[in-house]
């Protein structure tokens, strides 16, 4: 598929390519997941996604807990009760060739140190495109049904749940806990029906009206909704269903399940058959399936296997190609975000994609448009893409397409698209650093697009979420004369203005005496907010939820977050200097077609400058050693602080506030939570990889080389300088066989 990869191509400085892919699939994840509306197509979530898995696997100091490659799905939505799974649902990796299911299957092999040609039995079934949920049955009754959620915690269904036909209430001869995990969807027909007969909204496809039809808060709603039920694997298990994934699936169906009908494959040869009978037959099934699922038949190698932070080592979903179609683009225009990125989006002349009508697509950066990435190497072979030009768009099976070509012999357009250099929201200069494929307006809150978007993200449901005071509103009071909201802090007063004012709100259009006191209310109880979502609510860059709440339940007050930030300051501005030096000479290397001297840049900068005081830099050490936190980020957040205009902003936001401080988190209970551990020598019952991999979902971290920081040594056979220097150090050594007992639990 020509294009479909040239994401990957258009960026060169890692940190700001994963930064902007990061918010862009944690965009697309509340889109789809919580809103059941998504905003992108699969195929470019897939290849969005692929692309950052990639930049973080080549630039690990760059990784983060809290990126969507670590994460699953979206935060349950508050309108549920929240469930926690007993066992997290996990996403699925996904490959798109033959050559990668090849090396899956390999990876599979290496990984369990089998010989290439070892016998791997492999389920091959179908994915289904709809919302996977978990039903937990106890007795023989069913007891709770959940979405996935974030994976770890999901909304409850339970109600709407048990108005789905194909999902039993009770159960003959299972085990006393069984976790039944599948999906629900709907068929074309039933889709078809359901949009016709006039349904409260009409969806997009089916994926979204089962979605939609599910997490009804009503559940006589959903049970007028035909939705259905497919088991495709299990959660917790009091006792196992069978010792293989074809054997347990086969039990399902004996206990009254409909079931994927997995087929048992012997070689990636038997996989791929599956594949493509399953993809010849895709538009006579009758319902949505976007790809085909493999995974290991033996459920101990599946043990052994294990997880990656979001999907099985022993299953892959190998997808379908993505449907494609030529439009006309008729403009493009920017978007300013809320940390200035100008974003260029394609308005098209509507063209169906299988399916689905489709008017916007995004086109990245300048770069993008021009057909280059930042190292001058071509996308789309160089061709650009320009107002009025003929370009081919995709999408696998969702709504917003990627553009994907464009067709030079129905081009009439003689002039080439010029990125603007100017912000087109408040006409500030818009500067693009060395490396940086963004072009940012340097209007800061000065700007009203950044302005407003830093409003909007302030009240979005993860940050303060006032009720009534949602993004649409936030707009209206932005640009309200009389009764404005330029900034967080205005928020807190809006009440006590409003008391003062002659054009009180209740007397508005849209508003009435009850609407506004039940805003003031509403405004009121969020005054006292938690730490971490007051972090997060800031908007600054690279602070998503999760980074903010790990910063809370590390410094626990607002004061102690402050006082931190503050000292690490000179430090990490001295950091950030010979971070952007190091940039430049890494762009400017790349231009010239030279090696770039990172390290005598770095070294220049340092010296140039009058040292850091030792206290700023164990600030900056401690934040920094925070486990998720990384360099970029710390930059990011201390220069935020230490700003003027924008430390005025948050402290007269803070003035109105009651912070509430985060409890620190309880210790994890395994044997080796906690430890730093290396292993050496040759491990003989379990490759390296597999071990690592268990040390960490343990709880332990697993380093290089010996230092004073390490807690074990594993010491196979063969080892050598570290056992001697372990021994040195007085650090505890055990033999594989120790590891195995402790690994095994
Ligand atoms: S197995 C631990 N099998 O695809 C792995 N998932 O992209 C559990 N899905 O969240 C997933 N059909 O909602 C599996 N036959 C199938 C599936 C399937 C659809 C969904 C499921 C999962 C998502 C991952």
């Amino acid at each position: 598929m020509a294009g479909l990869d040239s994401t990957a191509d258009h960026l060169q400085d890692p940190a700001a390519e994963i930064e902007a892919l990061r918010a862009r699939v944690a965009e697309a994840d509340l889109a789809y997941h919580r809103d059941d509306a998504p905003i992108i197509s699969d195929a470019e979530y897939d290849a969005l996604k692929r692309r950052l898995a990639a930049l973080e696997a080549e630039n690990p100091e760059l990784a983060a807990p809290d990126s969507p490659t670590q994460t699953v799905g979206a935060t349950p939505s508050e309108r549920f009760a929240k469930v926690r799974h007993a066992q997290r649902m996990m996403s699925l990796g996904n490959a798109f060739s033959r050559e990668e299911v090849a090396e899956f299957a390999a990876r599979v092999r290496s990984f369990l140190n089998l010989p290439a040609a070892a016998p791997v039995p492999m389920t091959a079934e179908p994915k289904i495109d709809g919302l996977s949920l978990s039903l937990r049955y106890e007795d023989g009754q069913l007891v709770q049904a959940a979405t996935r959620g974030d994976g770890t915690v999901g909304e409850n269904v339970t109600a709407n749940a048990r108005t789905i036909a194909d999902i039993p209430q009770t159960l003959t001869g299972a085990p006393e806990v069984l976790e039944v995990r599948g999906e629900v969807y709907m068929t074309h027909a039933d889709f078809a029906r359901l949009n016709e007969s006039g349904a409260d909204r009409t969806f997009a496809n089916p994926r979204n009206a089962a979605a939609g039809s599910l997490r009804q808060l009503d559940p006589s709603v959903t049970a007028r909704r035909p939705l259905r039920f497919f088991a495709y694997g299990w959660g917790e298990v009091s006792a196992p269903l069978a010792p293989t994934q074809s054997g347990a699936i086969a039990r399902l169906e004996e206990l009254g399940f409909q079931t994927t009908n997995p087929r048992l494959c012997h070689s990636v040869d038997e996989l791929i058959a599956v594949w493509s009978d399953l993809e010849q037959r895709r538009a006579t099934l009758g319902f949505d399936i976007d790809g085909v699922v493999y995974k290991v038949d033996e459920i101990a190698l599946q043990d052994r296997l294990g997880f990656r932070a979001t999907t099985p080592r022993w299953a892959l979903a190998h997808k379908f190609p993505a449907e494609i179609a030529w439009t006309r683009l008729d403009r493009i225009e920017i978007q300013v975000g809320r940390t200035g990125a100008l974003s260029p989006v394609a308005r098209l002349t509507p063209v169906t994609v299988g399916g689905v009508v489709v008017s916007n697509a995004t086109l990245h950066n300048e770069d993008y448009i021009a057909g280059h990435d930042s190292r001058g190497q071509p996308i789309r072979e160089g061709r650009d893409i320009r107002e009025g030009d003929w370009v081919q768009v995709y999408r696998a099976g969702d709504v917003i397409p990627k553009i994907a070509d464009v067709d030079l012999s129905r081009r009439d357009n003689p002039e080439p698209y010029v990125f603007p250099t100017t912000c087109p929201e408040c006409g500030s200069e818009a500067i693009r650093e060395p490396g940086d494929s963004v072009r940012r307006c340097s209007g800061g809150l000065g700007c009203p697009a950044q302005a407003i978007e830093r409003l909007r993200h302030f009240v979005s449901r993860a940050a303060f979420d006032i009720e009534g005071l949602g993004a649409k509103q936030v707009e209206a009071f932005f640009a309200d004369a009389t009764l404005p909201i330029r900034e967080p802090a205005d928020i807190f007063t809006l009440a006590s203005r409003d008391a003062k004012g002659l054009a009180r709100l209740k007397n508005r259009e849209g508003w009435g005496e009850r609407s506004a006191e039940n805003l003031f209310r509403a405004i009121e109880e969020r005054q006292t907010i938690p730490l971490a979502r007051l972090i997060y609510a800031l908007g600054i860059r690279h602070v998503g939820e999760v980074a903010a709440a790990t910063l809370a339940r590390h410094y626990g007050t607002w004061e102690a977050l402050v006082a931190a930030l503050d000292a690490a300051a000179p430090a990490a501005s001295r950091h950030r200097a010979a971070d952007e030096a190091v940039a430049a000479e890494r762009a400017a290397a790349a231009t010239q077609g030279r090696r770039a001297s990172v390290s005598a840049v770095r070294a220049a900068v340092w010296a140039a400058n009058p040292p850091v005081p030792p206290d700023s830099r164990a600030a900056w050490d401690d934040l920094t050693g925070i486990e998720g936190i990384g360099a970029v980020l710390a930059e990011s957040l201390t220069a935020s602080f230490a700003q003027l205009a924008e430390r005025a902003v948050i402290d007269r936001l803070v003035a109105h506030l009651t912070i509430e401080p985060a409890t620190p988190v309880a210790k994890a209970d395994s044997a080796i939570a906690g430890l730093t551990i290396v292993f050496t020598g040759t491990l003989e019952k379990m490759t390296r990889a597999e071990a690592k991999a268990r040390a960490e979902a343990l709880g332990a971290k697993v380093a290089g080389s010996v230092s004073a920081r390490t807690d074990l040594l594993v010491a196979g056979p063969g080892a050598g300088s570290k056992a001697a220097k372990a021994a040195e150090l007085g650090i505890r050594v055990i033999d594989e066989d120790q590891w195995l007992a402790i690994a095994r639990g």
